[in-house]
């Protein structure tokens, strides 16, 4: 990709434009990623796409945290592999890796997964989004005013080219994690975003069809019965 065309500099150029359309179908989550390192400036782009999200009242109540540091790669490389334990054997019954030939989509998922814990330090750069909890609200609400950042920052990032994924598993090292950031009391921490350029291609994303998960009017009335054409 070329960010460097004739009489612009680096800030002022930007990715190639991509169908928004095209951008959502296809930013599914990536794992693997090249030693190559994300510039401060590829990144701002990113963040601040974030910062055009909708939030309630228009609080804009995030902090995003850019983090680099070899003290918090040490605190999250073995946090995420704790959360691997603990979700493969509390969800799926067992810790043992997919055998070699095995080539169906959960393997691949899973060696994906692995292959983001067993290699987590070498992240090229994470971010980590946080939020203002208020609490006049339930925070499954308050938590809406953070998830539409952290989708814009994973959609601007797909336009630059960038692999990202969200995840959870900070949650198993969360209190060393908040204090070498120094997060202050009344944030949480919504998500830990990993970014990188990718070693696979971005793709067409599964999910659900829509017939499937529409109604109209009532729960049990189709909104659809067959697919948009897209
Ligand atoms: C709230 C949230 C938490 C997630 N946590 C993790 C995680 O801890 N580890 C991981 O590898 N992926 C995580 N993911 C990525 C999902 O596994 C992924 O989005 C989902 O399987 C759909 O796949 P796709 O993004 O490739 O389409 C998370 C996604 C979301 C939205």
């Amino acid at each position: 990709m070329d960010h460097s065309a004739p009489g612009r500099s680096e800030s002022e150029s930007g990715p190639p434009p991509l169908d928004l359309r095209e951008g959502m179908h296809t930013a599914r989550s990536l794992r693997r990623f090249r030693p190559d390192p994300v510039s401060d400036e590829v990144l701002a782009r990113c963040l601040e796409a974030a910062t055009w999200a909708p939030s309630g009242s228009n609080a804009q109540p995030w902090r995003f945290v850019v983090l680099r540091s070899p003290e918090v790669r040490a605190i999250l490389g073995p946090a995420f592999r704790e959360g691997w334990d603990w979700v493969r054997s509390a969800f799926y019954g067992t810790d043992e890796r997919p055998a070699a030939d095995d080539n169906s989509r959960e393997a691949r998922l899973t060696r994906s997964m692995l292959h983001l814990v067993d290699n987590f330090e070498d992240v090229p750069v994470y971010v980590l989004f946080c939020c203002r909890v208020y609490g006049y609200v339930p925070e499954f609400l308050e938590g809406g005013s953070i998830f539409p950042a952290i989708q814009n920052f994973l959609l601007a990032a797909r336009a630059e080219g960038l692999g990202t994924v969200p995840s959870t598993w900070f949650t198993f090292a969360e209190d060393k994690l908040r204090d070498q950031v120094g997060i202050p009391e009344g944030w949480r921490i919504a998500s830990l975003v990993s970014v990188g350029w990718p070693v696979g291609k971005h793709g067409p994303v599964r999910r659900r069809p829509l017939h499937k998960v529409t109604s109209l009017n009532t729960w049990d009335t189709p909104f659809i019965t067959s697919e948009p054409a897209t």
